[in-house]
């Protein structure tokens, strides 16, 4: 069967730490979209892994894979799979033949753009890793495949196609000045040299037959996602959104596996018990004004900088519309709620429960981000829950939480529609309290 991990919200729910979880009884971990963009942290006994391409399974030796709806930067996946060497692990990637190549003019674009959008506060934030240039060049038919990298041939009539263009656009249209990472040579004889050490390392599959002879043969295979449903392109705060689908319709385009199989299969939403958004655009629930203290507090506790860029990351209290949002776009099976330690000894807990616009009330999120930022949250209070011994918690099961976190809890679940089928209380796999293995359930 299949179990796909999606983020709810805004990215950085802790997605990492219930793959890694779950990803113990899988076979294969496999990545549907994003790329090196997304930043994934695993603690296993006090050692902490941040992993932002290898498939977050890697830590419990599981089979990764990164599916043709994924934008790779060769460099990064190298560089991250010999970092996990050093750390005695022998991580096993798989990348698919399909997924699009991240080229050194993508990072470059990606920064370029981002800048002159600032001007008219259209830049999204981004992590700056080339990941919006490179589907766009998927989408528009020019751009490289992983497969393109093994062929020396067709590696250089494509750079010859689309090399020009983007010195082009740098140069003419932005007025910067470009060197090697526009120039064909040096990119053919960069990338020809990773194409082979690709081909010596067998790393490359073709990912929908790997997976489905997987599948054929009775194996656990778990989609892992990266970003969050309200920045999926479609579904989330566009233009303030990563250029792919995190939302679990994505885990079937992104690794050749059919909806149905990922359907039948069970949809684990992953939750953050407030919000946290490092990138731009509005954010009805955040914690400004007079309430910035409290942010502070809940930044340095949560250890909410971005795993990727290191920015501090805006707080907000639970956006319940959002997670409605969520539970629609993805069908959601089960949640997991992480981050409720985070939230324990604060004077007063608070979500945003629904929104008026207008003088109307709505219970999700609008479609269009202009009238999302002129929601204002209708805010719910809970009596807040003491600071305990969160390990000791996690050892004594869901009774062990404090009344008040169950309380939460209860009403997240039941607003979302779906049961809880783990609660995250610290960082560490030891800290999260199982309620419910979504590989031993029948969906
Ligand atoms: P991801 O991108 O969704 O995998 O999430 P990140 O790894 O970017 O950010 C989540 C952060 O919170 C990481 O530092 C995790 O180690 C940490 N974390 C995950 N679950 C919990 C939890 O329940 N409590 C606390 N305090 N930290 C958690
Ligand atoms: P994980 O997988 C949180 C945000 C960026 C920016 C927007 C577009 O760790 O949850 P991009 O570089 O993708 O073009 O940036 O999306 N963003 C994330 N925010 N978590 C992530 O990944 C993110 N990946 C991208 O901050 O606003
Ligand atoms: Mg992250």
């Amino acid at each position: 069967m299949t179990v796909t991990i999606v983020g709810s919200q805004l990215g950085d729910e802790g997605k990492g730490a219930l793959v890694d979880l779950w990803g113990g009884d899988a076979d294969v971990v496999a990545r549907y979209q994003g790329g090196d963009n997304a930043g994934h942290t695993v603690v296993e006994d006090g050692d902490e892994y941040k992993l932002s391409l290898v498939p977050s399974g890697a830590v419990r030796g599981k089979v990764g894979v990164l599916g043709n709806g994924c934008v790779v930067n060769p460099k990064t996946l190298f560089s991250e799979i010999d970092e996990l060497r050093k750390r005695g692990l022998d991580p096993d990637v798989r990348v698919a033949r399909r997924a699009h190549v991240i080229l050194p003019y993508h990072r470059r674009l990606d920064g370029i753009e981002e800048e002159v959008k600032s001007d008219s506060d259209l830049d999204a934030g981004t992590t700056g890793r080339g990941i919006g240039p490179t589907y766009e060049d998927k989408a528009g038919r020019r751009g490289i495949r992983i497969g393109d990298l093994l062929d020396p041939e067709v590696l250089r009539d494509r750079l010859e196609y689309v090399v020009p263009q983007k010195r082009a656009l740098a140069e003419d249209v932005y007025g910067v000045d470009t060197g090697e990472a526009f120039d064909v040579e040096a990119l053919f004889e960069e990338y020809r040299a990773i194409g082979e050490r690709l081909t010596e390392e067998s790393m490359t599959v073709n990912a929908g037959e790997f997976l489905g002879s997987y599948l054929d043969d009775g194996a656990d295979v778990l989609f892992e996602g990266a970003q969050g449903t309200s920045i999926d392109i479609d579904h989330g705060i566009y233009p303030y959104v990563t250029s792919s689908n995190p939302t679990a319709g994505g885990a079937a385009t992104g690794t050749g596996i059919g909806p149905t199989v990922v359907g039948r299969g069970e949809v684990v939403g992953i939750v953050k018990a407030y919000l946290s958004r490092v990138g731009t655009g509005p954010l009805p629930t955040e914690l400004t004004g007079d309430d910035e203290d409290l942010a502070d507090y809940i930044r340095e506790k949560g250890g909410e900088f971005g795993t990727v860029t290191g920015r501090p990351r805006r707080i907000g209290w639970l956006d319940v519309p959002m997670l409605r949002h969520a539970a629609r776009a993805n069908s959601l099976t089960g949640i997991a709620v992480n981050h409720i330690d985070v939230l324990a000894g604060l004077d007063e807990v608070k979500v945003g429960h629904s929104y008026d616009l207008d003088g109307e009330e709505l219970f999700t999120m609008p479609a269009t981000t202009e009238r999302w930022g002129r929601c204002e949250p209708n805010l719910r209070e809970f009596e807040p829950w003491p600071e305990v011994d969160w390990t000791a918690v996690a050892e004594e099961g869901y009774d062990a939480i404090p009344e008040n976190a169950q309380a939460y809890l209860e009403y997240v679940s039941a607003e979302v529609g779906a049961p809880i089928y783990a609660i995250g209380v610290g960082p560490d796999r030891a800290e999260t309290i199982e309620l419910v293995n979504p590989f031993n359930e029948d969906a």
